[in-house]
């Protein structure tokens, strides 16, 4: 048996995985290694559930330090960062092997050299979200795959470190957490977060005549629970972080 068997086979599902998450989720502050790395190997085993050529060439939009890089790359694969901060590159003392510093709203590739196309968690940290949808799906092959997952703002972690006060305007948010800190927050409201609601995502992957949706549901909670991201107004709350999966048909 390989290793990466055997870390398929250790990998778990259903209530026990929503619980491992959540449990590496709250240690993320102070031990931000191990969510990320479950996280990686998780997106891998989603991948492979669906289809996808992940031993080909993976490109991972907003990458940072490349956990997806890693664990494509113990799958057989070859991943490609497109990252557009430099300084997230050498987050958590690490490095990708391969990245490149750019905007995942026009990604410095040529249209369909990609098997898979990943982001995760960059949709809603960029001015023009549909854009980069559109830039993933340009760079992606026919038949090939798109991870897409991001935080809707009505999410519980919709305003990320300014949580929950984000529930009462974003602006008053940033200026809470900056009063109590002393500082501005990474995730700044209206220059690198941006209110993304669900509702609009899904719409926008709909009407996409390029891409047919495999998948859609809360990324971090069992797949049966699925239906959750469809139930209007309370579905962007409950779904807490959205993955659609999407095949690119034309
Ligand atoms: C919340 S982090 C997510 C990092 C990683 N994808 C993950 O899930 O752990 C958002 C990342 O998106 C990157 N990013 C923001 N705007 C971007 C853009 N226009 N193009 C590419 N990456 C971008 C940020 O620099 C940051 O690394």
């Amino acid at each position: 048996m390989t290793a990466d068997t055997r870390q398929a086979r250790s990998h778990p599902s259903g209530l026990a995985r929503s619980a491992r998450l959540l449990q590496l989720y709250r240690r993320e502050p102070v031990d931000p290694t191990p969510f990320y790395e479950f996280l990686a190997t998780d997106t891998v085993e989603v991948l492979h559930r669906h289809g996808a050529a992940v031993e080909g060439l993976v490109v991972d939009v907003g990458g940072g330090p490349g956990y997806l890089a890693e664990a494509v790359r113990r799958a057989g694969g070859h991943c490609l960062v497109v990252e557009y901060e430099e300084a997230e590159l050498h987050l958590h003392e690490r490095v990708p092997d391969g990245a490149v510093v750019g905007d995942g709203q026009a990604l410095p590739l040529r249209s369909s050299v990609a098997d898979v196309v990943h982001s995760s968690n960059v949709l809603e940290h960029v001015r023009d979200p549909r854009r980069l949808i559109d830039e993933m799906v340009r760079v992606l092959r026919p038949g090939g795959l798109v991870y897409l997952s991001f935080t809707p703002w009505w999410s519980p972690w919709g305003g990320h470190e300014t949580s929950p006060w984000h529930f009462l305007g974003g602006r008053r948010a940033a200026e809470r957490y900056h009063r109590r800190t002393g500082q501005e927050a990474k995730n700044l409201y209206g220059r690198n977060l941006f209110e993304l609601h669900l509702p609009t995502v899904r719409r926008w992957l709909r009407s996409e005549p390029r891409v047919e949706t495999v998948w859609e549901g809360p990324r971090y909670w069992p797949p049966s629970w699925a239906p959750l991201c469809r139930v209007p107004a309370v579905g962007e709350v409950v779904t807490w972080n959205y993955l659609a999966v999407l095949r690119r048909v034309a």
